[in-house]
């Protein structure tokens, strides 16, 4: 029997890195799996490799940072798959900027997909799963928060956010069986780190350096603490924090 057995899972961001990784162990333990992606393409590729190993996927295309796109997929899921019971609210951009050359431009963006569509989703997934009669749903935080380190100020500060939308949603939504917690995974080498400009052995090193564990952090490292927050394991849990990250900071 799996650890998600029955559950309808929606995961925000699963064509790759960390959402890929969440999406086929979701699956593995039971769940069937709802693939929101901006990018069609491997969106459609995770579902795929799900289906061939025997698990049920289906994929919607997704843009958090558009209210109207977030409703279309909710009411899709709705449809199709009758309801929904946990929320991986994954997508999130990390592009790398030095502190004195970020634009407004650059700052919006940021916000609007980091912190603006983590909350419009988790609002949208809500009605869902209140007419459900509760649910469990997921936010990616950030170690960066708690260790930060330089040229990253708008990411890190956006996540900061995220901890406390985390918190003032757990306490908005309990009284609708709706338990809200987040993840801070450590520096790991996804598609999206590995396109910006902190990706040198140096860099991952130095991150390594400030760990207990001493090594890298791995992209299937965080799906552990996703299946434990999604299910029923984690009942009498809200509002909290479990960090993935080697123990960064505590030497
Ligand atoms: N990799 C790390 O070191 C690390 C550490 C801590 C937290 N995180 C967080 O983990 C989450 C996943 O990051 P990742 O490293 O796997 O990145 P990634 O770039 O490899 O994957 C992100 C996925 O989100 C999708 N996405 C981006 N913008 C979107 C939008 N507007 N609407 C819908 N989908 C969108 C992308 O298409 C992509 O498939 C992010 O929230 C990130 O901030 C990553």
């Amino acid at each position: 029997m799996g650890r998600l057995d029955g559950k309808v899972i929606v995961v925000t961001g699963g064509g790759r890195g960390f959402g890929r990784a969440y999406c086929l162990r979701f699956a593995a333990e039971g769940a069937t799996v709802a693939i929101a992606e901006m990018d069609e393409e491997t969106g459609k590729s995770t579902q795929a490799e799900i289906v061939a190993n025997g698990g049920r996927a289906f994929a919607y295309p997704l843009d958090v940072r558009d209210e109207d796109s977030v409703t279309a997929m909710r009411d899709a899921v709705d449809r199709d798959l009758g309801g929904i019971d946990g929320l991986m609210n994954n997508a999130g951009i990390l592009p790398p900027m030095a502190l004195p050359d970020i634009t407004k431009e650059f700052w919006d963006n940021v916000y609007n997909t980091n912190v603006w569509g983590s909350f419009i989703t988790a609002r949208a997934v809500s009605h869902s799963m209140r007419r459900r009669g509760g649910g469990a749903i997921v936010n990616i935080a950030s170690s960066t928060f708690f260790n930060p380190s330089p040229g990253s100020a708008a990411y890190i500060s956006s996540k900061g956010s995220v901890i406390a939308l985390s918190r003032v949603l757990a306490s908005g939504l309990a009284p609708y069986d709706i338990r809200v917690n987040f993840i801070y995974p450590g520096l790991t080498a996804t598609p999206g780190v590995m396109e910006g400009r902190f990706t040198s052995d140096d860099y991952f090193d130095s991150r390594v350096h400030k760990q207990l564990i001493k090594r890298r952090s791995e992209i299937e490292d965080v799906v552990g603490a996703g299946v434990f927050l999604l299910s029923d394991e984690s009942a009498f849990m809200t509002g909290q924090g479990i960090p993935v990250n080697g123990g960064i900071g505590m030497i």
